[in-house]
């Protein structure tokens, strides 16, 4: 099998790059190890940047977000029982971000692929990448019982955390970054009306909370636990007492609960992989970085990442120069680092960390107290959560 383009993963950096790469006229095929079943129904996060939105649509994908997608034009922010709405719309000059599971994305994405005649091997195993430092890079894999090798121009990673692409990148010159947080989150879905029109992030004495939606009849809700917690400690009352201890106000507002369809528990880690590139692989989305929930920020970076890359790939089927696909990493790394920080930041200001000082508590309350009373603070958080654009070129200092 040849192709110009082998994708590893079917998540949304490998199927959105398939997508992208199909409306410039450049052939791809995309491996998955999952079944489609499976990766369109497994439940991920759900919030969508300006950027994201404006992608989907301008790509032809976005008609059944804007009809079932909830458009939100801010967040809320809690701390010590009171609310603070962050009006993201007017201090970011009338963005705002939808709130659209990723799965669903992800089938509005496959629907598109398929129907444009795409190649995507479902269930594959036994990926195997070969030759990449040269010009003609392979990727072995098993499917339906048979032994394939698909060879092609160009190999993109977009496999996940523990797909192999990552690990193609000799030691010697890759470096991970990474940070692990002493938080882990409690994941519900339940049934039950809509809590509130936006979503709300809480930090109480008791620890974060995040109040989210999925349809009108469906929400998603998370608690901070601790990484050691098991789900099993969590009995459906349990979770419902925590939840509405660490979200409801001195004002009264009550959180309406209902039957919990699943749950689990995630743990929380910041990473980063330098470079993103070996030769002719590429790696991007959850192979290369992952960000704590906190920012909503994961599928947002898996989008950017091969925005930058599709350009790349289409100037060297354009003019035959690999100089702007070697500015992937470069390019792409500018705005995850960004993310990566707004992230991190999101992740300590809003949890509770028992571990920290009764001092660093209340330099914790105190930077929420400066956040929702500065207009300069809140347009920083609201630009962030929004989206910051991509940087083709070094931004340049503003200082005189
Ligand atoms: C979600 O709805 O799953 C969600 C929303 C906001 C976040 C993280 C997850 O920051």
């Amino acid at each position: 099998m040849k192709t110009q383009v082998g994708i590893i993963g079917a998540g949304p950096a490998g199927l959105m790059l398939s997508h992208l790469l199909h409306l410039e006229g450049i052939e791809s095929v995309i491996l998955e190890n999952r079944s489609r079943e499976e990766i369109e129904g497994t439940i991920r996060a759900g919030v969508l940047e300006q950027g994201t939105v404006d992608l989907l649509n301008a790509t032809g994908v976005g008609e059944r977000m804007m009809r079932e997608g909830h458009l939100h034009h801010g967040i809320e922010l809690q701390y010590n029982g009171i609310r603070h709405r962050v009006n993201m719309h007017e201090l970011t000059d009338g963005k705002s971000i939808m709130v659209y599971p990723q799965h669903e994305v992800i089938k509005d994405l496959v629907a598109a692929r398929l129907e444009a005649g795409a190649e995507i091997y479902f269930s594959v195993s036994d990926v195997t990448l070969h030759d990449v430092d040269s010009d003609s890079p392979k990727i072995r894999f098993k499917h339906d019982g048979g032994e394939e090798e698909l060879s092609c121009d160009f190999i993109a990673g977009c496999d996940g955390f523990h797909g192999p692409s990552r690990k193609m990148i000799p030691d010697a010159i890759r470096e991970e970054k990474q940070q692990i947080y002493p938080f882990s989150w409690l994941g519900i879905l339940a049934e039950t009306p809509i809590a509130n029109p936006e979503l709300i992030y809480s930090n109480h004495d008791r620890g974060f909370a995040l109040i989210s939606t999925r349809t009108p009849e469906i929400q998603r809700h998370y608690i901070q636990v601790d990484p050691s917690d098991d789900i099993a400690n969590w009995s459906d009352d349990r979770i419902w007492t925590e939840l509405k201890a660490r979200v409801e106000t001195k004002d009264g507002w009550k959180l309406p609960d209902g039957p919990i369809i699943q749950k689990n528990i995630v743990s929380m880690r910041s990473f980063v992989c330098e470079p993103m590139q070996y030769g002719r692989l590429f790696i991007a989305g959850d192979a290369a970085h992952i960000v704590p929930p906190t920012g909503a920020k994961g599928l947002n970076l898996a989008m950017s990442d091969v925005q930058v890359l599709k350009r790349g790939i289409e100037t060297f089927y354009q003019t035959g120069s690999t100089d702007m696909l070697n500015r992937y990493s470069e390019i792409a790394l500018r705005r995850i680092w960004k993310a990566q920080r707004f992230s991190s930041w999101m992740t300590t200001t809003l949890h509770r960390n028992f571990s920290h000082s009764s001092f660093e508590r209340s330099i914790q309350l105190s930077e929420l107290e400066y956040v929702t009373s500065s207009r300069a603070a809140l347009t920083s958080l609201s630009e962030n959560y929004i989206g910051l654009p991509l940087e083709w070129e070094s931004p340049k200092s503003l200082l005189v």
